[in-house]
């Protein structure tokens, strides 16, 4: 395609190479980033994940001409460009990396009679699927892949094909599947014990096989967009993800009470159900922030409407729930019914805001309202009209929003290619607009609610691609009550938050289908640790509330809701910290246990944050799970028993207990008991050591803010220093605040009066807090320590 090199020339951090028949570019960003770019659609940077390109950070660039390719060295890779825009990736001590593969495609033999197979109904694979681009990679022996987003299946792709074209089925996900809602085209690659990962720009249709069609290669691939994709090295599979997350963005700190228990039902029909629901909630105890609404809110599914019917009183149901601690999140569809004399669909007609066919007539097509039109989320000022929309709705005090249905999903056949849009000044069709058409609408509702409440903004999408993580959380749409899909969730969160996607959640206790008790209650173990926690359930099917199975699911789902509320300062810690690093709050055990092959196809146990491992039990009817516990020593979180790391171990848990490990010398900040964010005066915070008895140091960063507002981006919090240090004879704890934004720090109520160290595994008699002797108290587990701050 490209052909032999005939120049090439570096003007500052980018080396253009003319070939034969076409050119490229490699621009260095890092040391280890860069990236590699061919014009074969337009000449231009456009991006809709990366909003610019990060500085660069480069110690040094040698290029020069080798034999027959350009060699271009950095202080961590060695790039040798070759004909055809074959490229090889060696690290600086000469091991490959990552080559291109130029042998021929050798598909693996398919025996059979395909015809009568495809008759009966039978999927059968094409042998060697052709793409107008396509990157192929050799395979050097044990590589694992992971990342791409949202896939069903297993931790470590490979061996499997996935396609990226973002698509509504709500048929059972499977691990056949090629496509679900979104589209990350990037992957992680970890072999012999480095990591390195690929995201490919492309927004049209691509392609990921990895080994599918033959071990020997993998390949990545499109029939259309430029050739732009990137290379980042780790070795740390951490470096990978910050390389990826500093191109396409972080996940912001979102608001507190977004991190609280959620409860959702397609739909909750009226306001008096809705109070009924928030009252049951209140009298048995059970925490909980977030009461949505579902498509059914509005007047025959028109958006931005209320059915003033069932919802007489919206600002009065509103207000009435807030008095409980509740807030309240509304669905919102792209899908603008066509209707004449609905303002929202006129408006948009007038000043031609819709997608449209190819002669520029508005394009319809059938969704919940039935005829719809398609507002035109790649233009800019379609996205600012329709975030305007949300004004009326968060005057009334709606809190957050949920984006549905904005693959774009659609009844009547799929939207065609040739649907029109603006592509802010690059007008193009639906192939290139199709997978980011979620995001450009969760971007629209992000600035909508950030315009008009100036709050973090609450957004929760179906549909994205790479960099939605920068507006949105998301969930995995419709799964099924199936116990299949509750193992599914670990490694397709993971998944997730090795793409970038650090807020991420399921339907706990699955959309569609009937739950049961048992099986609910094995889903919100898992659910508490997910930083979106909501369960929610499809019409339907029977009630999926915490208390409407039995009183053992009850108590068991009050169990976990309570655990989260406890944890939730760390959770929120986790995701401050997120913002910066790019890390997940879910994380795969390889994520920080890479070298240990152990952990590298772990697909029932997981991470949240570097402190606590869950292993819960996903099987019906379990009650003794084997529990892989990586290198340390590492506490039971609730008998706070101590085991040696790098070892298997038989975990007994009847149906009231997920087994959950904390890493000694973690530590831990709860929050006392609450039915919401807020609840209290947010003046007690409880600090759980988990020793580990080596001498050395635990420290830990704590962040205590508004929990609402942008304004800890002006330093208006205090951050607290926690450190602690045991052997056996003394515990030494320290603790420190820091406030960057002084004037704030001397007149705000935010701060803690009481902070209460619980210390596990310990038979000190001395404990010293910031050098002087402190009383304690000693407890079945653990020795407590209550420090008034003055
Ligand atoms: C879609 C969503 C689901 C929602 C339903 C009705 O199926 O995925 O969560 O409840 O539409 O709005």
């Amino acid at each position: 395609m490209f052909g032999t090199i005939v120049s090439w020339q570096q003007t500052d951090k980018t080396v253009s190479i003319q070939f034969q028949h076409a050119s490229a570019s490699l621009l260095f960003l890092h040391d280890s980033l860069f990236r590699v770019f061919a014009p074969l659609k337009r000449d231009v940077f456009f991006s809709r994940a990366i909003d610019r390109l990060p500085e660069t950070r480069l110690q040094c660039l040698n290029v020069q001409s080798v034999g027959k390719y350009i060699e271009i060295i950095t202080a961590s890779l060695i790039v040798r460009v070759k004909d055809d825009l074959q490229i090889d990736v060696y690290t600086s001590e000469g091991d490959l990396l990552c080559a291109d593969y130029n042998e021929q495609r050798l598909p693996f033999v398919r025996r059979g009679n395909s015809e009568l197979a495809k008759e009966e109904g039978h999927a059968v694979i094409e042998e060697a699927r052709q793409y107008r681009t396509t990157i192929i990679k050799q395979m050097n022996g044990d590589e694992a892949f992971y990342g791409l987003g949202e896939r069903p299946g297993h931790l470590n792709k490979r061996g499997c094909f996935y396609r990226n074209w973002n698509t509504d089925d709500p048929h059972p996900h499977v691990e056949s599947y090629e496509t679900l809602y979104k589209s990350i085209p990037f992957f992680i690659t970890l072999t012999d014990k480095k990591a390195f990962g690929i995201f490919f720009d492309n927004t049209y249709e691509t392609f990921f096989d990895f080994g599918k069609e033959n071990d020997n290669y993998y390949y990545f691939a499109a029939n259309d967009g430029n050739l732009d994709y990137y290379f980042m090295y780790g070795p740390q599979v951490a470096d990978v993800i910050g390389h990826y997350t500093s191109l396409t963005g972080t996940t912001p700190l979102p608001q507190k009470w977004t991190l609280g228990y959620q409860q959702c039902r397609w739909s909750y029909p009226s306001a008096e159900r809705v109070k009924e629901i928030a009252t049951q909630f209140r009298s048995r105890n059970i925490p909980c922030d977030v009461i949505y609404l579902d498509i059914d809110y509005m007047d025959g599914y028109r958006v931005f409407t209320w059915n003033r019917e069932t919802f007489p009183d919206p600002q009065g149901l509103i207000t009435e729930l807030a008095a409980q601690g509740f807030k309240v999140v509304t669905i919102i569809d792209p899908g603008v019914k066509k209707d004449r004399g609905y303002d929202v669909y006129e408006q948009g007609l007038a000043n031609g805001y819709y997608a449209t066919d190819a002669d520029g007539v508005t394009y319809v097509n059938r969704v919940w309202p039935g005829d719809s039109v398609y507002p035109d989320f790649t233009s800019a000022t379609v996205r600012s009209w329709w975030g305007d929309q949300h004004q009326s709705l968060l005057e009334l005090g709606v809190a957050g929003i949920w984006t549905d249905m904005n693959e774009p999903a659609s009844f009547n056949g799929p939207l065609p290619d040739d649907v029109q849009f603006r592509n802010d000044g690059y007008p193009t069709d639906h192939r290139e607009a199709h997978n980011v058409y979620g995001s450009m609408m969760a971007r629209a509702t992000y600035d909508g609610i950030k315009k008009w409440t100036g709050k973090r903004p609450f957004v929760i999408t179906r549909a994205c691609y790479a960099g939605t993580q920068k507006y949105s959380t998301i969930w995995t749409g419709d799964n099924q009550s199936f116990w299949e899909h509750l193992r599914m969730s670990i490694p397709m969160l993971s998944n997730l938050g090795l793409s970038g996607m650090a807020f991420v959640g399921t339907d706990v206790g699955g959309f569609s289908f009937d739950c049961t008790g048992e099986l609910l209650s094995r889903w919100v173990q898992v659910g508490c640790f997910t930083p979106l926690f909501r369960n929610h359930s499809a019409a339907n099917t029977r009630d999926q509330e915490p208390w409407t199975f039995d009183e053992r699911t009850e108590h068991i789902n009050r169990k976990y809701i309570q655990l989260r509320y406890r944890i939730l300062p760390y959770i929120y810690d986790q995701l401050w910290r997120s913002e910066k690093t790019g890390l997940p709050l879910i994380r795969p055990l390889m994520l920080h246990y890479q070298e240990d092959q152990l952990t590298h196809n772990l697909n029932d146990q997981f991470l949240c944050g570097d402190a606590v491992m869950v292993a819960p039990i996903v099987q019906q009817g379990q009650t003794v799970r084997q529990v892989y516990l990586p290198q340390g020593t590492w506490f039971d979180y609730w008998s706070k028993q101590v085991h040696s790391g790098g070892a298997y171990i038989l975990q007994h848990a009847e149906l009231d207990e997920c087994p959950i490990y904390v890493k000694a010398g973690s530590l831990l900040p709860n929050n006392p008991p609450q039915q919401f964010i807020g609840d209290g005066d947010g003046q007690h915070l409880i600090i759980e050591y988990f020793p580990d008895y080596s001498g050395a140091t635990s420290s830990y960063e704590h962040l205590q803010d508004d929990g609402e507002t942008f304004a800890y981006q002006n330093g208006q919090y205090h951050l607290w220093q926690f450190s602690a240090t045991c052997n056996d004879s003394e515990i030494r704890l320290e603790l420190t605040k820091q406030s960057p934004d002084a004037n704030w720090a001397e007149t705000t109520s935010i701060g803690y009066k009481k902070i209460e160290w619980r210390i596990y595994d310990t038979s000190t008699t001395r404990v010293t807090v910031n050098g002087v002797v402190a009383e304690f108290q000693q407890s079945a587990h653990a020795l407590v320590v209550l420090i008034d701050v003055p």
